[in-house]
């Protein structure tokens, strides 16, 4: 391994798993070179903001709600989508932080989220074979080869697109669209059009009470009228990544400044691979995707490549067990590392192991099993005696019908009447605001 921490190549002579096999080199060459010299979308100085946030976190003082599409596209950069996927994930913040009465961290995975890995490279349909859509940034959707050919003229059409979303995300959060009692307002007509919202209208009371008392006070601090809200994506076409990456001049430090934080997918997390490599090189906080084949052993070895200075904050394991899977995958890596002293804030990601096909075709999940996973969650951590530290989700601030269940549940007969995910199955907003109250009951009952 190479010892200058400078050194941001070294990733380029490992393996590295699902990138593209872009036909032209050339003309990526010419896209990366653009790339290198385009105006960070982030600053390094908010990017060690979100570490801070993280060891909190890490330390079990405050709660992380991370989410957006799964992938999102480029069509979907439009203001009323923006501010609905905010909306709902402002909605779920106000009850996890009255329910948990810890801060709570918001980062979308917004801003950034353009490129998928897949489990097979080709797709085939009534007998054609074409390239498998692994993202905007890389391919389109459509089922033509023109579409589906990798292009890297997209991988600038990312970063604009980034741009145009987290320009629209610094002024909904900043601008007074995230008023806290505007905010407590929509969940007050969520619960009363709800027909499960009878079960959460002592809660919003409660929140309804809580703020009427601060206002009496007076008491009217800045943080009620605006929120800090962070960017996430998988970093998974490394060129990107590696193209947006500047050295700090403040610290003379690399950040990838695509976006505040980035993590590893559970696809691409291999020790002696590339992205573990670029990944130890950068200095923004940082996740990794565990699935339930992790070992204990496989945790530490990616504690001690990925923050070997043990600094909280710097890493998040965000754990994606399945409901059936957690109770039983996640003890045995939750007290290694916790007998091990490392400081980890460790997030549930309680979609990806709980997709399944409907017999419609479609790719679906429960409500009730990811909201069975995040018990689950809670539940290893309060037997070790660890920290519950957040949630990572797939939702939309739309009305879609790609999970089953909720209050007003979705069947699977439904899925097929607003399925527009370009990759796996979001909450719709009702489907999110019901898993808010419910993760908020779990607080209560811990
Ligand atoms: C994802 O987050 O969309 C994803 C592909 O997850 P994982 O890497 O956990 O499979
Ligand atoms: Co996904």
């Amino acid at each position: 391994m190479n010892a200058d921490p400078i050194n941001l190549d070294s990733w380029r002579d490992l393996p590295a798993a699902q990138q593209p096999d872009w036909p032209d080199p050339s003309a990526l060459e010419a896209v990366v070179a653009e790339l290198q010299g385009l105006p960070p979308l982030v600053f390094a100085g908010e990017c060690d903001e979100l570490k801070d946030r993280l060891a909190a976190v890490a330390r079990g003082e405050a709660f992380v709600l991370q989410g957006g599409d799964c992938a999102e596209t480029f069509a979907g950069a439009t203001a009323d989508n923006v501010r609905n996927k905010l909306k709902t994930l402002l909605q779920m913040a106000i009850v996890l932080t009255y329910a948990g009465r810890v801060p709570v961290v918001k980062i979308g995975r917004v801003a950034g989220q353009f490129a998928k890995p897949r489990s097979k490279p080709t797709e085939t349909r009534g007998g054609v074979e074409l390239p498998a859509y692994r993202g905007d940034m890389v391919n389109g959707f459509d089922f033509t080869p023109e579409s589906r050919r990798p292009d890297p003229g997209r991988l600038l059409r990312a970063y604009h697109s980034s741009a145009v979303t987290l320009n629209l995300a610094r002024a909904f959060t900043k601008g007074g669209y995230a008023d806290l009692r505007q905010v407590h307002a929509w969940n007050q007509d969520f619960v009363a059009e709800s027909p499960a919202g009878r079960r959460y209208e002592q809660l919003a009371r409660e929140i309804d009470q809580a703020l009427a008392f601060m206002h009496a006070c007076r008491a009217d601090p800045e943080e009620f009228h605006t929120v800090e809200f962070y960017s996430s994506h998988e970093a998974l076409i490394l060129d990107y990544d590696r193209a947006l990456t500047r050295v700090d001049s403040r610290t003379g430090l690399p950040y990838d400044v695509s976006a505040h934080m980035v993590w590893i997918g559970e696809r691409t997390r291999q020790l002696d691979g590339a992205h573990v490599e670029f990944f130890s090189r950068i200095r923004n906080p940082i996740g990794v995707k565990l699935g339930p084949s992790t070992t204990p052993e496989d945790a530490l070895a990616l504690i001690e490549r990925l923050n070997p200075a043990n600094e909280p904050g710097r890493l998040t394991f965000i754990a994606r067990m399945g409901a059936s899977r957690v109770r039983d995958a996640l003890p045995p890596l939750v007290e290694k590392v916790q007998a091990n002293g490392a400081q980890i804030a460790w997030i549930c990601d309680p979609m990806h192991g709980n997709t399944f096909e409907a017999p419609s075709g479609h790719k679906t999940r429960r409500l009730d099993d990811v909201l069975d996973e995040v018990a689950g969650f809670f539940e290893v951590h309060h037997a070790l005696g660890t920290h519950p530290g957040g949630i990572h989700i797939e939702f939309t601030g739309d009305d879609v019908t790609e999970c089953v269940g909720g209050g007003h549940p979705i069947v699977e007969e439904d899925l097929a009447l607003r399925y527009e995910t370009a990759c796996d199955p979001r909450l719709n907003r009702g489907q999110s605001l019901d898993l808010a109250f419910r993760v908020a009951e779990l607080y209560r009952s811990s």
